[in-house]
């Protein structure tokens, strides 16, 4: 029977000692203590040593009490200061203030302060501080009830040597498996190291990106990788950018304060488009007040990150954007007030609905949604509108995820000056997160549960 090499250390060891904690010899060994522990807990498996848990106790100050060796008893520090009135103590003398009435080296008397001791005696505290390292029960009460210390519980374990350990010539497994072994076939008679992935370990909980970062990072990288280009736009838009260069007529319900916030003042609008944006409205719809178009808003979708970006296009272009958007919506389990969408728009003569199809389905199948549902829908900007859904085999259900479709031309016509198709889609992503995570309630996502936050699946 051979062993690991951290074993035959350790068991060349405790030959000369016989007997050590596991924190002393890995400090001989210069290892670290669970690999340690770990390597004796796999000699006591072979009988060769016997493991005892220790279980001991430290007391440790906390930095409190550290502040208090360094500054002195806040009590003192607050005679040594004293104010004249209560109400000089500021928040952070009140402590101080409290302990010195306590022991009646002050008095409090109608808002004033009156010192009553001239040179405070050496309080008990202050001896046990001093004493630290060796304190008796009283004293290790007196110092827990101020919170100077705390009690750290720290197990450790004795390896003592067996007989069976002592006799034992130590012959090292071999951890690799090289080209000549393989070639001479002596690989058959080595003694190859064994390992058990199911040994517990410590658990380690390193920082990383919140939840909602990651699966942006992951949209972003999708859509770079199919050739798109990520533009971005303000948060505060005007209605013209938000609505009425989508050709969302100005009597249209989601402009209203109760589907859209407004913000106070106005902003400018490019006037030769607002021109066109104009003829399409007044001819379409029969009115259009410019007034109206200069609003500012908080931007109730990313299209308007499209619509800004197809002025400057020229066709064929890919573009996506990801951001956050804002509705006034009540919030409750699938509904958010804040949130992000991920726009996309193909803007080339060349595609169709199919081709759109094509790109959704792409994008799903990334994150590892296979199936989609595209049902007809309604968007004023969209000629033919669908509404994309995702089908989520844990609920064993649909869920819905936004809007696609292809830019009408009274659309695309004022701004671009072309009849070209534009396929466009816009999605949640807290929704999709929703999905992602498995989470029940879309509020979870901003929660902040560190067990959640610390235990979620992660992106490969
Ligand atoms: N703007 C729509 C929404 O917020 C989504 C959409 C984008 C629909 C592009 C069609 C085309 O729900």
């Amino acid at each position: 029977m051979s062993v690991h090499q951290y074993e035959a250390k350790i068991l060349e060891a405790l030959k000369k000692l016989k007997k050590i904690t596991a924190s002393e010899l890995a400090k001989e060994l210069q290892l670290n203590r669970d690999a340690v522990s770990r390597m004796a807990y796999s000699l006591s498996k072979k009988q060769l040593v016997t493991l005892e848990k220790l279980t001991t106790s430290k007391i440790l100050l906390t930095e409190e009490g550290q502040g208090v060796i360094e500054n002195g008893l806040p009590e003192k520090q607050f005679l040594e200061n004293l104010p004249k009135q209560i109400s000089d103590v500021s928040a952070d003398m009140r402590l101080g203030m409290n302990w010195a009435v306590k022991r009646k080296w002050i008095e409090l008397k109608n808002g004033v302060i009156v010192r009553v001791v001239q040179t405070p005696p050496v309080t008990e505290e202050e001896r046990a501080l001093k004493n630290i390292n060796k304190l008796n029960a009283e004293e290790l009460v007196l110092l827990r009830k101020r919170k100077w210390v705390t009690k750290k519980l720290l197990t450790d374990y004795e390896i003592s040597i067996t007989p069976k350990g002592q006799e034992k010539k130590i012959e090292l497994h071999t951890t690799q498996v090289t080209p000549e072994m393989l070639l001479s076939g002596n690989f058959k008679d080595i003694n190859f190291a064994t390992f058990s992935p199911n040994q517990p370990v410590p658990e380690k909980w390193p920082g990383r990106f919140h939840p909602m970062t990651e699966l942006i990072e992951k949209v972003r990288s999708i859509f770079l990788e199919l050739g798109f280009t990520e533009r971005s736009g303000p948060y505060i838009e005007s209605a013209f950018w938000d609505f009425d260069a989508l050709f969302v007529p100005q009597d249209h319900p989601v402009r209203e304060m109760q589907d859209t916030f407004y913000i106070d003042g106005s902003t400018e609008v490019p006037k030769e488009l607002a021109d066109r944006v104009e003829k399409v409205h007044m001819d379409s719809w029969g009115n259009w007040n410019p007034k109206e178009a200069t609003r500012r808003l908080l931007r109730t979708h990313t299209t308007c990150v499209s619509a800004r970006a197809l002025t400057e296009l020229e066709p064929p272009a890919k573009i996506f954007s990801i951001g956050r958007v804002f509705r006034n919506e009540t919030v409750d389990y699938k509904h958010l007030a804040e949130f992000h969408q991920v726009e996309g728009i193909v803007y080339d003569p060349n595609v169709t609905l199919r081709d759109l199809f094509g790109f959704l389905k792409h994008f799903f199948s990334k994150l590892g949604f296979d199936k989609i549902r595209i049902r007809p829908a309604f968007f004023p900007y969209t000629g033919i509108s669908a509404e994309v859904d995702v089908w989520l085999e844990s609920k064993n259900k649909w869920m819905e995820l936004g809007g696609s479709g292809i830019f009408r031309s009274e659309l695309v016509e004022p701004l671009t000056g072309k009849d070209c198709p534009v396929l466009a889609w816009g999605l949640g992503i807290e929704r999709l997160a929703m999905m992602y995570y498995g989470l029940d309630d879309i509020r979870d996502l901003y929660n902040s549960d560190i067990d959640w936050l610390r235990k979620r699946r992660v992106f490969i």
